[in-house]
């Protein structure tokens, strides 16, 4: 059941990525920021369970989790800021931490 639950939280992320890059294209950098904060970063926590998941995880797991909602909170304060190529490098230090956890997890 936990599994399916953080399978169905991982689908979400990878749409949230998707949504944010497309309005970034856009240029609409205060809706990237808000999908970004509610969908992965430290206001999105309650929502999709976390404190319930983490107790699951191995610490490095862990960790690698909170890197992510951390990054994508650091992201939607600089799409506030509105600067594009500052958003773009702080977008990628959200996928960086995609990356390094499913490097180093898997379900079985
Ligand atoms: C804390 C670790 C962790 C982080 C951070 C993480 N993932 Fe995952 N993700 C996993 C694990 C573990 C799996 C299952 C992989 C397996 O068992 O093959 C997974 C699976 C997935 C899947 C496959 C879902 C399916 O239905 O098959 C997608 C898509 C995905 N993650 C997207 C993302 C995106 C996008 C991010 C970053 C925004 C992200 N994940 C961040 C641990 C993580």
């Amino acid at each position: 059941m936990m599994q399916e639950h953080m399978m169905s939280n991982m689908r979400d992320h990878l749409a949230a990525i998707n949504e944010i890059l497309v309005y970034l294209g856009d240029g609409e950098l205060d809706k990237a920021a808000e999908t970004a904060e509610y969908r992965l970063g430290m206001s999105s926590l309650e929502s999709h369970g976390a404190s319930h998941m983490a107790r699951f995880m191995p610490e490095g797991m862990r960790q690698a989790g909170t890197a992510m909602h951390r990054a994508a909170s650091r992201f939607a304060l600089k799409a506030q800021e509105g600067e594009v190529l500052p958003a773009y490098k702080a977008i990628s230090e959200i996928t960086s931490a995609c990356v390094a956890c499913h490097s180093g997890y898997r379900v079985k």
